[in-house]
């Protein structure tokens, strides 16, 4: 059985989703939390749902949301302090989620900024979402795990994979979900106490990009045309340092897309 509306009898947490709203169908997870968030829902307040008609990726993609396969799944966050560095909130995810899927028998690397990586393609992605009242976050942060997916549609088959299809033996969203959101909450908390730096290297250990030759979406350009660079690391406040491998000329991107290099 493998019923998300089980969820509090395998949490450990003591925040993260012991507020939880379980969906059959949402347009999306995200939208729900935020309209939640709106009306007063507690830090760690968790919606989930068994299928999106409208799943949101990053930059206004589309993310696939068959039913009841995958996670889908929304947390509120009031953290007590934000640390000045809170736009690397999703970095600070990446890291939190990360342990938890290896926990639970998947090698999972990052990409930077937002994807779950498991034997070169994607396992999941991280969509963030913060609001501002009198100078205090609420933040929305939304992930999306492919857990027990065998097929993908056509035009993301080549790039996407699921936890059954890298061998975790029958994968359950329960447990997963339980899973990461243990390791989520006490990555986050380290994370709004001390700030980015203090998780840093949890997150550079696992981003194979780092040091290699990727390619970038020339945003500045608006030409939707891309750009070699060098990634050369993390800045401590989670956005990544650049060269550009013919002028020398170091960069700092907040957020853009990057492309790996096909091996
Ligand atoms: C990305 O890789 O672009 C981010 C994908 C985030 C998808 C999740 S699924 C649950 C939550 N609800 C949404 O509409 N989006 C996020």
């Amino acid at each position: 059985m493998d019923d998300l509306r089980e969820l509090s009898r395998s949490l450990t947490t003591q925040a993260l989703g012991r507020m939880h709203e379980h969906h059959d169908t949402l347009v999306s997870t995200n939208d729900r939390a935020s309209a939640w968030a709106r009306e007063g829902a507690p830090h760690g307040a968790l919606v989930t749902a068994d299928h999106q008609t409208a799943g949101r990726g990053r930059r206004g993609r589309t993310w696939f949301s068959p039913a009841g396969e995958n996670l889908y799944a929304s947390v509120v966050l009031r953290p007590d302090a934000a640390p000045p560095d809170i736009g690397a909130a999703a970095l600070a995810v990446g890291v939190g989620l990360r342990e938890g899927l290896q926990a639970c028998g998947a090698s999972v690397q990052l990409k930077w900024p937002n994807d779950l990586l498991c034997g070169g393609r994607k396992l999941g992605g991280i969509l963030c979402e913060c609001r501002w009242t009198d100078g205090v976050p609420e933040l929305v942060v939304g992930f999306g795990i492919n857990v027990r997916q065998a097929a993908f549609d056509p035009s993301i088959e080549d790039i996407a994979t699921s936890l059954v299809l890298q061998g975790v033996p029958s994968p359950s969203r329960t447990a997963t979900l339980a899973t990461v959101l243990g390791t989520l909450e006490a990555c986050l908390s380290v994370f709004f106490e001390r700030g980015f730096a203090a998780i840093a290297d949890r997150y550079t250990r696992h981003c194979p990009m780092l040091g290699s030759r990727v390619e970038l979406d020339d945003d500045a350009s608006q030409s939707g045309r891309r750009r070699e660079v060098i990634a050369e690391g993390l800045e401590a406040d989670g956005s990544l340092r650049v060269r550009d491998p013919v002028t020398g000329e170091q960069q700092r991107i907040q957020s853009t897309d990057v492309y790996l290099p096909t091996p």
